[in-house]
């Protein structure tokens, strides 16, 4: 399964990906990784694996509406089975999201806490239990089908590095698993149940 990446930042999700990807009984080749800003470790991890690369910036189109139209175009000339956002930063467009079937990872176990500062806004309200949620990506901020959790308990004296470093353990591991397991088996959404066929 052609399985292409989206990141933002330090691509430590995406450097899971491409390790599991080594074994071929894993069933997933990364095609393209693609990022909004340049000069990001994500996108220094692909080129080092020889994992060709995009950037598509939207202070680079007159608008959203263009930006996504861009990306979607660059995301399509791969031919993905299926995207990735692993730390991206951006909310993906109708474009986008019509053309492909695209797996997000979030650090907070939704519905709790969506959107950028999830790990802030956990520790804040103060919760002793979070985790993280990868789900399939709907047209709302962290709202879509979720396809798998796992918590992580909150420890005294957490600041948000260090919960999220415990955080994004777990989350390469459950992202892995998904990943594998949409790429083997394909997947059905019924009211909102996803189930892996
Ligand atoms: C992950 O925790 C992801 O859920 C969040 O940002 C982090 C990205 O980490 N949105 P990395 O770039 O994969 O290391």
């Amino acid at each position: 399964v052609r399985v292409l990446v989206l990141v933002s930042g330090t691509g430590s999700n995406l450097q899971a990906l491409i390790d599991a990807a080594k074994d071929p009984a894993y069933g997933v080749a990364i095609v393209a990784v693609g990022a909004d800003r340049h000069d990001i470790e994500g996108l220094e991890r692909a080129r080092r694996h020889d994992i060709t690369t995009f950037v598509c910036r939207v202070s680079d189109h007159p608008d959203r509406a263009a930006w996504d139209r861009e990306l979607a175009r660059q995301i399509g000339a791969h031919h993905p089975d299926l995207v990735v956002s692993a730390g991206f930063m951006k909310i993906l467009g109708e474009q986008v999201l019509a053309g492909h079937t695209v797996v997000n990872t979030h650090p907070a176990l939704l519905p709790a806490f969506p959107g950028a500062h999830a790990v802030a806004d956990a520790l804040a309200y103060g919760v002793r239990v979070s985790g993280c949620t990868a789900h399939l990506v709907d047209s709302g901020v962290d709202t879509g089908p979720i396809l798998a959790q796992r918590a992580v308990p909150v420890e005294d004296g957490d600041t948000e590095a260090t919960l999220h470093e415990r955080i994004k353990t777990v989350e390469r591991t459950m992202l892995v698993d998904v990943v594998g397991r949409l790429a083997r088996h394909g997947h059905t959404v019924t009211d909102r149940k996803v189930t892996f066929s």
